[in-house]
């Protein structure tokens, strides 16, 4: 076992201040699940929160829960497949709050199939949320990142980028490929932006609602039988962004102790 000698740890490595300082953190697909339950974490720890989704009524049901509860959070209607919307969602966080801290990019759809179920839509609309819809979040933020000297990514990927299940075959290739850029950013960008990705096991969520499939939809049912909440997701971020600077927490795999 090798120990770093004191001396070789500088105090800004090991200065406490980003477990205390209030972040503006930026999440898409905040409406529901895993993004609902981070809003509600992060707010709650006194970051302030910037939610994003297409559902408009649930972002405003979130940002009263957070403001009752005495913590901050903007909402934002954003639809992470059009670029320039994504754009709109960062440049409005940096004019109300003179920066963004971390981009929480989790916005995702899972409607599972067999290959050869040919559901060639739902293929495509995987690809433009999770895979698009990472790189537009990517995009908007790096350019605040890299003028203010920092910022830190945070990709909610899966444990589908990790292993292939029949039925899965789609949205594990996204998810590796989330895995991917994911990586490629930690080793492109400058080391003042930090980098984690968060792979989720089973987590309850609305996520298998969108499985038109009827066989993926059953195989899903057993699949799903053991889950975490969304809370377990939400720990892991809030550990993940509270590291002092000169920590990045690269990936965090977490699932049901059950799951194999
Ligand atoms: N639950 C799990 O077991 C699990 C496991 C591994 C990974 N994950 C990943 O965790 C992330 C969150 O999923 P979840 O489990 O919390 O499911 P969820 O409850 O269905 O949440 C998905 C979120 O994504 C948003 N979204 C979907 N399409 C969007 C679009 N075009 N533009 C903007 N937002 C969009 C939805 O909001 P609107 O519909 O309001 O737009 C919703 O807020 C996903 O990336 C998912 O792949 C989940």
């Amino acid at each position: 076992m090798t120990t770093t000698p004191a001396s070789a740890i500088t105090p800004s490595d090991t200065t406490p201040s980003d477990t205390t300082r209030s972040k503006t953190v930026l999440i898409t697909g905040a409406s529901s699940g895993i993004g609902r339950a981070t809003a509600l974490r992060l707010a709650r720890e006194g970051h302030q929160v910037v939610l994003g989704a297409r559902r408009e009524d649930r972002l405003a049901e979130i940002a009263r829960e957070i403001e009752t509860a005495g913590g901050k959070a903007d909402v934002h209607r954003l639809d992470v497949t059009d670029r320039e919307d994504v754009v709109a969602f960062a440049d409005a966080a940096v004019e109300r709050h003179g920066r963004i801290d971390v981009v929480v990019n989790n916005a995702g759809v899972m409607p599972l199939s067999r290959l050869d179920a040919l559901l060639t839509d739902e293929w495509d609309r995987m690809i433009d949320v999770n895979v698009r819809g990472l790189l537009h979040g990517i995009a908007a933020a790096l350019p605040h990142f890299q003028e203010q000297g920092g910022g830190h990514f945070v990709t909610v990927a899966s444990i589908g980028a990790h292993q292939v299940v029949p039925t899965a075959a789609v949205y594990c290739a996204t998810k590796y490929a989330a895995w991917a850029v994911t990586e490629g950013l930690r080793l492109e960008l400058d080391p003042s932006i930090r980098v984690t990705t968060v792979s989720p096991g089973v987590v309850e969520s609305e996520l298998a609602d969108s499985i038109s499939d009827p066989l993926a939809r059953d195989a899903m049912r057993t699949y799903r039988a053991d889950s975490i909440p969304p809370d377990a997701i939400a720990d892991a971020i809030s550990y993940a962004i509270a590291q002092p600077p000169g920590v990045d927490i690269n990936e965090l795999v977490i699932r049901p102790t059950r799951q194999r």
